[in-house]
């Protein structure tokens, strides 16, 4: 029996995609990377630059530019395709754009055999993860969009910095689109395990922050502050979605804020939306239904509906 090693195919060779398959070369989290591009010589120069820094990584790592034909025995395919957002842009805005170029892979997909999990980031997220799935009928617990574990970490950094916590020590998501809708349900917000408002409440002198309000807006601003002064965002997202990468491939059944199929979780139905996900080497294991609030639901079901809105447009 030969060993078989870690292949991931990357649809698009641009800062996200690039950054991705440096993560997965430092990290040690693939032995091969190939990436899909309409532009070749994109591709290629990626590929170049990335063997270039092999004698220097922990682990061999070998990278070439391809066709969808080369995706058949890779073991996860990851949608990065598109560009980066437009000043003014929201992440919705993107949709039409997306949607066109999904449309122009997807055929590809289908005929190149490949059969492993997917994780889309191209935004609008949650919408190209379900278009993906839809127009694929792609088996849904093998099929996961990055979502708000970007914006997870967006908040993590917010109270970390604020309550002078290590990230690690927070339990800290968003829920529902990865974009301006998202939510935080502060019920399920812990330091160490213990509910923010109790910590807050029993300690002001060492432990105070923004309002909620305002952490919210700064976590949904940072993004746009992000893409308008270096023009695009790659790092976060990308080490976030080397995190599901490493769940996957580690079968670590890690729970992790990211987008999948609803289906009567949290009372929505047949829609993508980021809720805590455990995440193993068969892709999405459970969903963990937090319990949340009146106010918190009401929240999340208006992101819901502003997401469900767009997909059917989509779909027109
Ligand atoms: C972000 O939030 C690009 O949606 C991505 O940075």
């Amino acid at each position: 029996m030969s060993i078989k090693t870690r292949k991931i195919g990357i649809i698009g060779a641009g800062n996200v995609g690039s950054h991705l398959a440096l993560q997965f070369a430092v990290q040690g989290l693939a032995d091969e990377v190939v990436f899909y591009d309409t532009n070749m010589d994109k591709a290629i120069g990626e590929s170049l630059d990335l063997l270039d820094a092999v004698s220097y990584q922990p682990h061999h790592f070998e990278a070439y530019a391809g066709t969808m034909d080369d995706m058949k025995d890779a073991d996860i395919l990851i949608n990065a395709s598109g560009k980066p957002r437009k000043q003014g842009q929201n992440r919705l805005d993107m949709m039409d754009g997306a949607i066109a170029t999904s449309k122009e892979f997807l055929p590809l997909i289908q005929k190149s055999g490949f059969d492993g999990i997917i994780i889309s980031i191209s935004n609008p997220c949650d919408i190209i993860a379900e278009y993906l799935q839809y127009k694929l009928d792609w088996p849904k617990k093998k099929i996961i969009g990055s979502g708000t574990a970007l914006d997870s970490a967006r908040l993590q950094m917010q109270l970390s910095t604020q309550l002078k916590v290590n990230r690690r020590s927070l339990t800290a998501y968003l829920l529902g689109e990865h974009g301006d809708s998202s939510m935080i349900p502060w019920s399920h917000v812990k330091v160490a395990g213990k509910p923010i408002d109790e910590l807050l409440k029993e300690k002001p002198e060492l432990y105070h922050m923004d309002s909620k309000e305002e952490i919210l807006k700064k976590v949904h601003e940072e993004g746009n502050i992000e893409n308008a002064k270096k023009g695009c965002t790659e790092f976060g997202v990308s080490s976030a979605t080397a995190e599901l990468v490493r769940a996957i491939y580690h079968d670590e059944h890690k729970i992790l804020p990211c987008s999948v199929y609803l289906d009567g979780e949290y009372g929505i139905h047949d829609s993508f939306a980021s809720v805590p996900v455990k995440v193993g080497k068969d892709g999405v294991e459970d969903i963990i239904e937090l319990h949340l609030t009146d106010e918190e639901n009401e929240e999340l079901q208006r992101s819901i509906k502003i997401l469900k809105e767009h997909f059917e447009r989509a779909l027109t």
